[in-house]
């Protein structure tokens, strides 16, 4: 019988990480261990680590000096996702994947522009168009817009196109929940929604019905999304098995904040190992997770020691 033995390689591992602007040294974040908001400077070390072990790619994630209603910093010229994608492509032939969302930009924290206590479409979409276009012009591989805003992909194929950016590709947020697993992400991006509604549940999906995310994934990829994603990982581990079976495209699975700290809190890194090879198991192409380069490290040493 052949073997059926899950492995996971770094070229199956994407790596987020979080970049803000002003910051002069790395800074800590609450309840959410293991990971840090880095400064500019700090981002050619990151970097190398996750080439050297030949991870699959980085996920950047930016924080603003300032927040506004409507999110300019998001789409500035010289913002920091801008200088830091600029930066990574100076030093390093790594995929850069940048995430394209209002909510870290935004006074009151939500993914889109606010019109009374209602989410505007209408307004938000060219917002992350634009968004979408500085990145790629910084130089960024893949634009991955998590919004959750109705036409978010195809509004963003459409800017890319017409500012000749074809190479650029889309990496869709598209069978994200409404999660109770984002607080460590939200502490570390400070976006949690604080004026207009209290949560995401207008905007993201139900997890109670699994046929939202499955109709998600279909969109998505009709809009031109080049992968697509499930998100959180671990409680929807059905939904990866489902998209795979179902369709042909590259899929991949987030590991999110909650999830990892979960698992970090067990304070065994085979307990990480484990819950991303469920993750792989299930059917994802790529993984993102916080634990990437930690699992590498602990997979090495494993090696090392000749187990
Ligand atoms: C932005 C966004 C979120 C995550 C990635 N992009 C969370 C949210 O909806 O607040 C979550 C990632 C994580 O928890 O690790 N919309």
């Amino acid at each position: 019988m052949s073997s059926q033995k899950t492995k996971i390689n770094a070229s199956d591992l994407i790596y987020p990480v979080f970049v803000k602007d002003g910051l002069k040294e790395k800074e800590f974040i609450k309840g959410f261990p293991g990971t840090y908001r880095y400064c500019l400077n700090d981002l050619p070390t990151v970097i190398r680590k996750c080439e050297e072990f030949g991870i699959s790619g980085v996920l950047v994630f930016g924080i603003p000096i300032k927040k506004d209603d409507m999110g300019t910093c998001a789409y500035s010229s010289d913002g920091v996702v801008v200088q830091a994608v600029r930066k990574i492509k100076e030093c390093y032939d790594i995929t850069v994947y940048v995430d394209v969302c209002l909510c870290a930009y935004t006074s009151h924290g939500h993914c889109g522009v606010l019109t009374g206590d209602d989410i505007d479409n209408e307004k938000t979409l060219p917002l992350l168009a634009k968004a979408a276009v500085s990145y790629a012009e910084a130089g960024a591989d893949y634009v991955a817009p998590s919004a959750m805003i109705a036409g978010q992909v195809k509004a963003i194929r459409g800017a890319l196109d017409e500012s000749d950016n074809y190479r650029v590709k889309i990496m869709g947020y598209s069978a994200k929940f409404a999660s109770h697993f984002y607080g460590p992400f939200r502490e570390a991006m400070d976006s949690k929604p604080s004026q207009g509604p209290k949560d995401r549940i207008g905007y993201q999906l139900d997890y109670h019905d699994r046929s939202q995310a499955l109709a998600g994934i279909k969109s998505d990829i009709e809009a031109g999304a080049d992968i697509v994603m499930v998100k959180p990982a671990m409680p929807y581990l059905d939904v990866i098995v489902e998209a795979r079976q179902k369709f042909d495209i590259l899929l991949a699975a987030y590991q999110v904040s909650g999830e990892y700290a979960m698992v970090k809190s067990l304070d065994d890194p085979g307990a990480l190992y484990e819950s991303l090879i469920a993750i792989k198991r299930a059917g994802a192409d790529f993984i993102i997770s916080y634990g990437a380069v930690e699992l590498l490290e602990y997979l090495n040493e494993n090696r090392n020691k000749g187990e």
